[in-house]
């Protein structure tokens, strides 16, 4: 143990998702198309003419508008953060003390649990029911007898691809007074939002990001929508500059052909009910039916470590969910491209046959 560093940090496992070396990688939830070549020679040539020596500037206006003019919200209840990671962090920051109650459901992003050790607050944990869908009735009942100041939540649900009903949503809003984050990372493959109770509940904010449908995640760009009083609280939350010049210029070029990125994720939505179908086929494979760009599937006759490593010496990387309560033989596959989306069954079909 080092003395001078806190123990909650000392204590957790580090973040390490393996990333290189595997010709199919579909283990961290990415676009599997890069930004087209002529769309990164324009973000480029606007970029080159940008001053470097000069700090960001906050917003900008032209990213603003975009993000407005996509989500279909006002910008001056936008806020831009660096990946909406930083975002989660944000919002941990302003709404809860040391100690505080937080809640989360499990299992889920499995950053959430790692930020509310960091912070030193309370987690109050709701496990997803046996067919891994939200439990509505103990969410509520631990909002009425726990005390809790924030709720943190992704849906659709990463790992399993669930989504949180909107009346769910609104029951838990009508009983809820403290801070409501609903991070909708997966937003552009379920197209399902609960930005309109915004409008009636002000604690309520949403987190996006550009890192799955947009093909950005190299880049790094969340944003969050609020009530704009509430979203200049948070801003001061937030550390100054964090949105850096580049990543600002190229999601405003991107937002100018947002038509390819949609037609990328309706290709991908495709690709997941056919993989889902193909999967369903496989005996000894449970695929659970998902709203965003991964599948969930139990092994219910071969281990599954034995699966997930029997794929990676194959050059498949997968991600490894077991350890994750409640998912104790399952695996979570990313949509690729038809090609490793076919490399990937293929290579499935022949372990399970094996
Ligand atoms: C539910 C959820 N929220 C947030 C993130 C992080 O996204 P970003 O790249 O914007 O930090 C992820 C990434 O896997 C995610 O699954």
């Amino acid at each position: 143990m080092i003395p001078f560093l806190k123990f909650s940090i000392q204590d957790l496992g580090s973040y390490s998702v393996p990333q290189e070396g595997f010709p199919v990688k579909l283990n961290q939830n990415e676009s599997p198309f890069d930004i087209p070549s002529e769309i990164k020679q324009e973000i480029w040539h606007r970029f080159q003419k940008d001053e470097w020596s000069r700090y960001p500037t906050e917003g900008p206006e032209d990213l603003l508008d975009a993000l407005s003019q996509y989500a279909g919200y006002p910008k001056e209840g936008i806020l831009p953060g660096n990946g909406s990671n930083e975002l989660i962090q944000t919002t941990m920051i302003g709404a809860l003390n040391p100690g505080d109650g937080m809640l989360i459901i499990r299992p889920g992003f499995s950053v959430y649990p790692r930020l509310a050790k960091i912070f030193n607050v309370e987690l109050f944990q709701i496990f997803l029911n046996q067919n891994l869908q939200f439990e509505e009735a103990e969410i509520l009942n631990t909002l009425r007898d726990k005390s809790v100041q924030m709720i943190l939540i992704d849906s659709p649900n990463n790992p399993t691809g669930a989504l949180l009903k909107l009346s769910t949503i609104e029951k838990i809003l009508t009983v809820f007074n403290g801070l409501f984050v609903l991070d909708e990372a997966y937003f552009e493959f379920s197209q399902t939002t609960a930005k309109k109770l915004i409008d009636t509940h002000q604690n309520l904010v949403i987190l996006r990001t550009l890192s799955k449908g947009f093909s950005l995640a190299g880049l790094r760009l969340g944003y969050l929508l609020g009530r704009p009083k509430v979203v200049s609280e948070l801003k001061k939350a937030k550390l100054p500059f964090s949105v850096n010049r580049f990543s600002q210029v190229a999601a405003t070029v991107l937002f100018a052909h947002s038509k390819i990125i949609l037609n990328n994720v309706a290709f991908i939505k495709k690709e997941r009910e056919r993989l889902f179908a193909e999967m369903a086929k496989i005996s000894g494979i449970k695929p659970y039916p998902s709203e965003a760009n991964f599948i969930l599937f139990e092994t219910t006759e071969k281990p599954v470590q034995h699966i997930f490593e029997q794929l990676k010496s194959q050059g498949i990387l997968i991600r490894d969910v077991s350890y994750y309560p409640k998912l104790e033989k399952a695996l979570r596959v990313t949509i690729g491209k038809p090609e490793e989306n076919d490399r990937f069954l293929d290579a499935l079909r022949k372990i399970l046959q094996g």
